[in-house]
């Protein structure tokens, strides 16, 4: 693992998902997402994906042992090699811990960390719109970005589809797991000096003014 790495930090719906995509076109980083690579196993029925399967369901947190593994599997791929953008990882302590503890030992310098910051009702009508392409995974919303024809991608034609863990009571508990284990890395990340933060509930393309702000200017210097 060398080159730029950027980790965006945010609660469930935040939009992590959908500024990591355009970061990594306008960059040229690649998109290494936890929840969907757990998403492309469980619809291979991978045994990972299979385990998986049932914490997410219910909007918990998939073990430790299991992420790291999956996301130390990706992040050795060569095409990583130029840098990354983290979506959805870390989320807890232990696996920001073993990302530090990984990079050290590559002598990798340390990621730009970026928080969306969002208020918890804004989320939960994020999450109870949003609609994901199945076939090339470009996200939209009901609202706020609404499909030219209905059930159709604007992008590729594919059917959009609701995620299952973003039924309201899923979200809820979602967003609780989040305030417990997750938030917690904000203060993590201040304390390495290393984060940033944007105001999420702006517009899509406000919120990428901001992020690319932030994070081009390491990239050029290559420092990240
Ligand atoms: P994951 O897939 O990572 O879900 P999440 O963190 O809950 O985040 P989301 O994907 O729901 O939201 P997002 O921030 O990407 O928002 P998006 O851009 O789609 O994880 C799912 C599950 O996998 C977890 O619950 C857990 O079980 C497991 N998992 C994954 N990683 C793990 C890990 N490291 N450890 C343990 N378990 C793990 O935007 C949301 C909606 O809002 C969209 O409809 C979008 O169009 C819209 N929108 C986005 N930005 C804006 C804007 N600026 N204005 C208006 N609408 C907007
Ligand atoms: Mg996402």
């Amino acid at each position: 693992m060398t080159g730029s790495i950027v980790i965006l930090l945010g609660a469930p719906g935040a939009g992590k998902g959908t500024q990591a995509k355009r970061l990594c076109d306008s960059t040229g980083l690649v998109h290494v997402s936890t929840g969907d690579l757990f998403r492309e196993n469980q619809s291979k029925g991978t045994p990972l994906g299979l385990e998986a399967k049932g914490y997410m369901e219910k909007g918990q947190l998939v073990p430790d042992d299991l992420v790291l593994r999956m996301l130390f599997d990706r992040v050795s791929r060569p095409d990583t090699r130029r840098g990354y953008v983290l979506d959805g990882f870390p989320r807890t302590e232990p696996q920001a811990e073993a990302l530090t503890k990984a990079l050290e030992a590559q002598g990798a310098a340390k990621p730009m960390v970026v928080q969306l910051d969002l208020d918890d009702d804004l989320i939960v009508e994020r999450a109870a719109g949003r609609l994901i392409c199945a076939a090339c995974g470009h996200i939209q919303h009901l609202k706020f970005s609404p499909p030219k024809r209905a059930g159709v991608c604007d992008v590729c034609g594919g059917e959009l589809r609701q995620r299952k863990d973003d039924q309201p009571d899923v979200v809820r508990e979602r967003l609780a797991v989040y305030h417990r284990q997750t938030a917690p890395l904000v203060a993590y990340y201040e304390r390495q000096g290393v984060l940033e933060r944007v105001d999420g509930s702006l517009e899509p393309d406000d919120v990428f003014a901001q992020l690319v702000e932030l994070v081009r200017p390491s990239l050029v210097r290559g420092e990240n």
